[in-house]
């Protein structure tokens, strides 16, 4: 592996490319994901490794507090994925195309996703759906457009979907590796399977060429993704059985906001150590 960039676990220069996924995946790499919406949380991220970031449209519900992601527009995701790359050096930065701004036509597909690259700066974009959006995949990739699909739970059919469960039992398993068959067969270059049973995702990794990206799927996918706020413990309310967390920043958060806040109200802060003369 010796000229092979190695996607987690080595520096390198400039920035990860899809042909690094594609090399890591016959290579047998394993490599992680994550969620980012800012240039703070990009920076640390990057830091830390992670080969790729994605503005996942989840800024709907953990940036802008809606319910679902269904809501969230073009234009209240694009600055924050121009944030995401101004904040980050080595990362592949994947932006999320929201609800209703592919679905249409292979033309609305190609605009919102130039809009993205052109004015958000993104590296690639990620799409929801099987089948009905293989035109848009095919048609955005010969543009010059990279695609990540997205199958099984696909949070922006939540109301179609009726919920948020797990997808792709019995024989739906097929279709689903359908999907992901034809998403490769139309350019794109990883999908991301979310919330399908392990043995599903184990069947669509071994059968495809290009990276899959589990969350909520098991631990035989190429790789996984999680939403930053789960994995370092900022969520508020629930949180699903997929996750892990590995921090409590939220508590670390709240105790230091109510020591200073309790510190102001009692006048010893600022001290003199925080005044100038
Ligand atoms: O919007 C998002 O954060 C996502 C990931 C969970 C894959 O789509």
């Amino acid at each position: 592996m010796s000229d092979v960039t190695r996607l987690y676990g080595s520096s390198g220069n400039g920035r990860i490319t899809i042909h690094d996924l594609a090399d890591a995946k016959r290579n047998g790499e394993r490599w992680p994901m994550l969620t980012a919406y800012d240039a703070t949380t990009a920076a640390i991220l990057d830091d830390a490794g992670v080969p790729v970031l994605l503005i996942g449209d989840s800024a709907a519900t953990v940036i802008y507090g809606y319910d679902t992601t269904v809501p969230v527009t073009i234009d209240e995701l694009l600055p924050l994925v121009r944030g995401v790359v101004r904040g980050s050096h080595r990362a592949l930065v994947v932006a999320d195309l929201p609800f209703g701004s592919y679905q249409s036509s292979v033309a609305q597909a190609i605009e919102t996703g130039a809009r993205f690259l052109k004015e958000g700066h993104a590296h690639a974009v990620k799409l929801e759906g099987g089948a009905a959006v293989m035109p848009q995949v095919r048609a955005m990739t010969a543009a010059g457009i990279p695609v990540m699909g997205h199958l099984g739970l696909t949070p922006q059919s939540v109301h179609q979907l009726g919920g948020y469960r797990v997808q792709g039992r019995g024989e739906a398993g097929d279709t689903l590796l359908a999907d992901a068959l034809a998403l490769q067969d139309a350019g794109a270059f990883a999908v991301v399977l979310e919330v399908v049973p392990a043995d599903l995702a184990a069947r669509v990794t071994a059968a495809l060429q290009i990276p899959v990206i589990g969350i909520g799927a098991g631990n035989a996918t190429d790789a996984q993704v999680l939403v930053i706020h789960d994995l370092v413990g900022l969520t508020r309310g629930h949180v699903a059985k997929f996750v892990q967390p590995y921090a409590s920043l939220a508590d670390a958060m709240r105790d230091a906001v109510t020591r200073w806040a309790a510190d102001v109200a009692s006048g010893t802060f600022p001290s003199d150590a925080q005044t100038y003369h």
